[in-house]
């Protein structure tokens, strides 16, 4: 097809769907940029575009799931029966084997855009520990690697980027060498890009020959994985479990022998972390349970009468939150692709920079448009068998979110000194304390020193007499 064909195609799909204005500076621009215009509107998915303007742009889809919703069961994170304990007894050894096999893959999704933190640049570069000031990127890559020391086989890391933030994640790992690890065990791949709306249904344009787009939401990693041949690169590697968690959360506990070893068990396709939520709308995704299927319903979908709902003993009927923490099987996300399968699509009101029908610029003051995203925790319903392990929250959840407050990094930072201290008095180490109970001293481990309390034992010779006012870094 010649470009004068091309255009004509583009041009009449696009008036047939009432979106003609993205080409209305097509003949303003050179001639590479037109074929880079004509390739973006190829892509966009017209099969699927004129339901979404429907359902989430023109009228807004309200959750009607509120009078169906049952508690979801979960795993406690510590056994309560003999039963139990013999069940996470054989979990761990079976996790154990599974880690030491290099079944287990880490997989971060990084794509987002990080806006609330207001941090330059991608959010994994972000220095957070409390004495060496490493970032989020560095503390993983040396988990990683210090796990591949512990179960004696190489662990691999695949990280989703988005076309926000690809190149600039792949020059900071270039330029800090990879951490360490094997470059060759780091598997960098974009997720793909939903466009953006005005309120009444109009894709917008970035610029003259660039429409305006998003990153699609973590649920876009289901499909990215696939498309861009990390699937394929597990399998020829006999990875069959992929350990999932958020760029934002220094104190992931990525390979979790328990967990592992409870979804294998069970037979799980997907899998999800929780914690007893610290207040009834603390912002996290809350478990529950529709017609026996396993869901997450977003803090801001949940009525409030039905997170204030509390049971005879006082407890929240919905208390447990999500920590964005998964194991999905290889083999699930192949299953989902190969049929073809869509997530639910949820709406975001936002600010959104574009050109108007002048093209001039626009730069918003006040939330004008619409961007579409989809959610991973929404293939847990489609998944057998899923296992909610509850965990507690000082071990696995210090998530940086915001510039000051909750979720801050100063709020991280206390949270991983408080992790640290508790490791140390488990094994017997006195800790000076505050009279409100906080350690008096900095300390920080390294993963090569310790990922859980467990290894902390094994080296507490290693370990000085710590006094008020110390700053301790262990490694
Ligand atoms: C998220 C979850 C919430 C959970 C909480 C735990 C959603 C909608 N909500 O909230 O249920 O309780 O974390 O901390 O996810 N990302 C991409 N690509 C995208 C969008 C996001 O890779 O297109 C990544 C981000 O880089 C980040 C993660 O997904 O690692 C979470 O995104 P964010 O928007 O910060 O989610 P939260 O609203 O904080």
């Amino acid at each position: 097809m010649d470009s004068e064909q091309r255009y004509e195609k583009t041009a009449k799909i696009l008036t047939d769907n009432g979106q003609g204005q993205l080409l209305a500076f097509y003949d303003q621009l050179p001639d590479n940029m037109r074929q880079h215009l004509l390739a973006q509107i190829e892509r966009l998915d017209f099969s699927q575009i004129p339901i979404w303007i429907e359902k989430y742009i023109k009228n807004a889809r309200t959750m009607t799931l509120a009078n169906i919703l049952e508690p979801a069961p979960a795993y406690p994170s510590e056994p309560t029966t003999l039963a139990e304990q013999q069940k996470y007894e054989l979990a761990r050894k079976r996790g154990t084997e599974l880690l030491s096999a290099g079944k287990v893959a880490a997989f971060v999704v990084a794509g987002g855009q990080g806006t609330r933190l207001g941090f330059d640049g991608p959010k994994g570069n972000f220095p957070i520990s409390p004495i060496k000031n490493k970032t989020l990127f560095q503390l993983f890559a040396e988990t990683i690697l210090a796990a591949g020391k512990k179960y004696g086989t190489e662990l691999c890391w695949y990280i989703m980027t988005s076309p926000l933030n690809n190149r600039a994640t792949r020059e900071i790992f270039e330029s800090n060498h990879y951490y360490g690890l094997d470059k060759s065990g780091v598997f960098f791949f974009e997720q793909g890009t939903l466009p953006n709306f005005t309120f009444d249904g109009k894709i917008l344009l970035a610029d003259k020959a660039n429409i305006a787009a998003s990153p699609d939401g973590h649920g876009g990693s289901l499909k990215a994985l696939y498309k861009s041949g990390a699937l394929a690169d597990m399998k020829a590697r006999g990875i069959e479990y992929i350990s999932y968690w958020q760029i934002d959360n220094p104190l992931v506990n990525i390979f979790d022998p328990l967990f592992v070893g409870l979804h294998a068990l069970d037979g799980a396709e997907m899998s999800a972390k929780a914690l007893v939520k610290s207040r009834p709308t603390e912002k996290v995704g809350n478990f529950g349970l529709v017609n026996g299927k396993v869901i997450v319903i977003e803090y801001s979908d949940l009525p409030d009468e039905q997170a204030n709902k509390r049971k005879r003993d006082g407890s929240l009927l919905f208390e447990l939150g999500s920590i964005a923490i998964h194991i999905i099987s290889t083999a699930f996300v192949e299953k989902l692709n190969r049929g073809g399968f869509a997530l639910p699509i949820h709406r975001a009101v936002k600010k959104i920079s574009h050109i108007d029908t002048s093209g001039n610029a626009v730069t918003p003051t006040e939330p004008n448009g619409i961007k579409l995203e989809t959610f991973v925790f929404d293939a847990l319903p489609l998944a057998a068998n899923p296992v909610i392990l509850k965990t507690i929250r000082t071990e696995e959840f210090a998530p940086v979110k915001n510039a000051t407050g909750e979720n801050s990094p100063d709020v991280t930072r206390q949270m991983m000194i408080d992790r640290a201290a508790g490791w140390l008095a488990a094994t017997g180490v006195t800790v000076p304390r505050r009279p409100d109970g906080l350690p008096d001293c900095i300390i920080e481990i390294a993963p090569s020193f310790a990922l859980s309390a467990r290894d902390v034992k094994a080296k507490k010779d290693r370990i000085p007499p710590i006094s008020a006012g110390d700053q301790l870094y262990l490694e």
